[in-house]
């Protein structure tokens, strides 16, 4: 029996397995991708497997060097830095796509601002920000987008979204709420241009280890500050970190085969469900509050 799984290959027998690695698909080949947030995390690791899978690929965040840090590992890629909390910034960002490579086959809005606050002291800009980067950002830029797909006969917008907000992330309202949104925004367009040959799809990381710094109100935390170090079965299994390359790998699987939704993997796909479930889903949250309360010495209205 043969199984494939992302780039693995799997032939069993009822007396032997043999595994396969091979390459990252082709299929990119010639396809101008826009990755935002390209600097780190997720990004990064997407831009650069684009760009070894054959893809003319232009990178945009705000930190400068570490866009063309990744740039020196890439086959000539466009570099953009642009601040995308400025709606300007954001469609000029696409336009200088287009005027670079004359055209854009795939827009990935992965960029996000990460805001770490409680709910009793998180300010209007707080959640101006959040919104600005990760709602308003990627909707003008794709608006600027479709212009140029449509022209073309079609393309591709990909938005990372975060499952989180079905559950209510404590003390992650800008973020959680802003995300929230964005997936609004995501199924409105795929139902308003469904049939037009611009494809929409949502991807559902689930918890990936990247470099990510939050914007933290209440000190310094880490990623996983949320998280329990000694967990049961199933928190373990929820929050068993996945790496950027594995997110990279399925996001080449999601250009070559485009869907709706894609979730990282299975625990995600069951979070998502059991969201729906408001006791399971508030038990689950408030741990996690009662989590990072303990580590960061707050006080349950603090
Ligand atoms: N990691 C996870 O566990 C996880 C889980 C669920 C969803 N996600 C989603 O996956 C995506 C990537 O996550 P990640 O962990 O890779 O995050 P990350 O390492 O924090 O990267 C975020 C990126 O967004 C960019 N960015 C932030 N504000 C910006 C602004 N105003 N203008 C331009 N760029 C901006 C940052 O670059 P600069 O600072 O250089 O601007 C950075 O490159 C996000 O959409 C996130 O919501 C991640």
């Amino acid at each position: 029996m043969k199984i494939r799984k992302n780039n693995l290959a799997i032939f069993t027998t009822p007396k032997i397995t043999v595994y396969l690695i091979h390459d990252m698909p082709s299929g990119l080949t010639n396809k101008v991708i826009l990755v935002t947030g390209a600097s780190g995390g997720i990004g990064s690791a997407a831009a650069l497997a684009f760009n070894q899978a054959g893809a003319k690929v232009a990178i945009t965040s705000r930190r400068k060097e570490k866009l063309d840090q990744l740039a020196r590992q890439m086959k000539d890629p466009l570099v953009v830095p642009a601040d995308l909390s400025s709606p300007e910034q954001s469609v000029d960002t696409i336009r200088q796509v287009i005027e670079h490579f004359g055209r854009i086959d795939v827009l990935v809005n992965n960029a996000a601002s990460i805001i770490v606050t409680t709910a009793d002291t998180v300010t209007p800009a707080d959640l101006l920000q959040a919104f600005s980067t990760n709602l308003i950002a990627p909707v003008v830029a794709t608006q600027e987008a479709i212009l140029h797909m449509r022209r073309q006969g079609g393309g591709h917008i990909i938005n990372i979204g975060s499952p989180g907000f079905m559950m209510g992330i404590p003390f992650y309202a800008p973020y959680v709420c802003s995300k929230a949104a964005f997936s609004a925004w995501t199924r409105t367009i795929q139902a308003e241009w469904s049939g037009t040959g611009i494809r929409i799809s949502e991807y559902f990381p689930g918890y990936v280890s990247t470099d990510s710094k939050p914007e933290s109100r209440i000190g310094e935390v880490e990623q996983d500050f949320l998280m329990e170090k000694k967990q049961n079965f199933i928190t373990k299994k929820f929050t068993h970190p996945k790496t950027p390359d594995d997110v990279a790998r399925d996001l080449i699987h999601l250009i070559l085969k485009p869907k709706l939704l894609m979730y990282s993997d299975l625990s995600v796909r069951i979070g998502t469900f059991i969201a729906n479930f408001p006791k399971i889903r508030l038990s689950i949250a408030s741990q996690m509050a009662k989590t990072a309360r303990a580590k960061r010495n707050l006080m349950p209205h603090s």
